[in-house]
């Protein structure tokens, strides 16, 4: 190879210059780094106003990032394993060490969950008095910004849940109610808001090829890709979630086939799944109207995709997600785009390796996305590899076709009604 001129060399040096600014601007630990996908300390989150110290990001902040040891961290975590064809045997989803204190690290929550698991008492009492300043003048500024009223209601909704779920800070309950009623928005103006899922792929944050009218709501197909209707696991019960979910499916031979499966599965017959099979799962907000009432908005926050490549056997050579076969693909909305109005990264795409502080059955586990959707989306060991790891198509799911779209979203406000019944203050009027 020849060497490079100074000339080449200066031009080098002029790029890295040059990008220097939107690498040192990210808010996450970039790809490659040890702590990939976490929240980098020196990035200052602002998702509800350009002053960080306004007090929207300060309430989000305190609530959205926390510092501490995780119970316990995935050897998937590349720095945690060496010999990767060692490592990616059966079971490396699973794979564990205890958390120790040197594993301290800042986490951030994700679109779909917080990280704060409960307030120590001089924390509570900063974030009551946060609560307080949300005065008249802060909510009308941010009722300005529809979209952003909905996301800030919804975190305080989550947090609202977190803390009634763990029974910790109940005192904060009554203060957290207060605000979510009183950002609240009409019918009228939620009716209104645009579709972030229809702004991600036109802008090409989403830079997967999906339909832009996937999430219509009228009947009912257009496109390889078919609404399946299913009875969810409690992971997707909008009562805990406080989001509606829709589930879509592409299968490689066309849509009667699909159909032929339904059918055949319902006569009890067990049918391979083909590779190419491809799914999507789309959660977004419902939010609390100005009534008291749930609402499903058009906020998507988290959308999915999956699809089954290949049914080779698992091991370190099968580059896929699950090192078995099953590729995945995630979005996650960006509150500050949304804030800023910069479509193009209007969602982030994350990456297998990148990593979070994740909640399996109570404990905190640090580990990566990939051996996170693995523990659930698997061929390997598991007695019904004949689904290639797409749980909607099991009989347990009762998979049918959507008629109007409208159903999951109709259901998730129902669901949500039980989380307005129980947070004392929200549901009044
Ligand atoms: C704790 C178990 C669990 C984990 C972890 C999990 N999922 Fe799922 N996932 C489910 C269940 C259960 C369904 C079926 C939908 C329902 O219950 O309504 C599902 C459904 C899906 C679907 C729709 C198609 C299908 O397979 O039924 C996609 C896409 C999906 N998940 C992607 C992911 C991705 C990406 C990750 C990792 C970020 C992930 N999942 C992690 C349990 C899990």
């Amino acid at each position: 190879m020849e060497r490079p001129t100074p000339l080449t060399l200066a031009f080098i040096v002029f790029i890295i210059f040059l990008s220097y600014p939107l690498m040192a601007a990210d808010e996450r630990y970039p790809v490659g780094h040890p702590d990939q996908g976490l929240p980098n300390p020196d990035y200052q989150l602002t998702p509800y106003h350009e002053d960080p110290n306004h007090v929207l990001n300060r309430i989000f902040r305190a609530s959205f990032l926390v510092t501490t040891a995780p119970a316990e961290v995935g050897l998937a975590l590349p720095r945690e394993h060496r010999n990767p064809t060692e490592f990616f045997r059966k079971g490396w989803y699973f794979a564990v060490r205890p958390g120790t204190p040197a594993d301290q690290r800042l986490f951030g929550g994700d679109t779909r969950l917080l990280s704060r698991e409960s307030f120590s008492s001089e924390e509570a009492t900063a974030f009551a008095k946060a609560l307080g300043e949300v005065d008249e003048k802060v909510v009308q500024a941010l009722k300005k910004r529809p979209e952003l009223a909905v996301m800030f209601q919804h975190d305080l909704m989550r947090l609202a849940q977190r803390l009634m779920d763990v029974k910790r800070n109940r005192e904060l309950l009554k203060p957290i109610g207060a605000v979510i009623r009183n950002v609240a928005l009409s019918s009228d103006q939620l009716g209104q808001l645009a579709s972030t899922y229809e702004l991600g792929l036109r802008f090409k944050s989403i830079d997967s090829p999906l339909p832009e009218d996937l999430l219509r709501t009228d009947p009912p197909v257009n496109g390889p890709y078919i609404e399946l209707l299913r009875m969810s696991t409690s992971l997707f019960d909008a009562s805990h979630t406080l989001s509606w979910s829709r589930v879509f499916i592409a299968w490689p031979t066309g849509v009667k086939n699909l159909h032929q499966f339904l059918s055949d599965q319902t006569k009890g017959h067990r049918i391979e799944v083909p590779t190419g099979t491809k799914s999507i799962l789309v959660q977004g907000i419902v939010a609390i109207d100005d009534r008291g009432r749930p609402y499903a908005t058009p906020l998507a926050f988290d959308v999915r995709l999956k699809w089954l490549e290949n049914r080779d056997p698992l091991s370190a050579w099968n580059k896929t997600t699950t090192r078995d076969g099953i590729q995945i693909r995630a979005y996650e909305l960006r509150r500050t785009s949304m804030r800023e109005g910069s479509h193009h990264q209007l969602f982030r795409a994350l990456h297998d390796d990148d990593q979070a502080l994740f909640r399996d059955y109570g404990a905190l586990k640090h580990t990566t996305q990939a051996a996170q959707c693995t523990v659930c989306h698997r061929l390997h060991d598991v007695s019904d590899a004949h689904l290639g790891g797409f749980i909607t198509l099991g009989p347990s799911a009762n998979p049918h076709l959507a008629l109007t779209g409208w159903e999951r979203l109709r259901l998730a406000e129902r669901e949500v009604l039980h989380f307005i019944k129980k947070l004392p203050g929200v549901g009044r009027n």
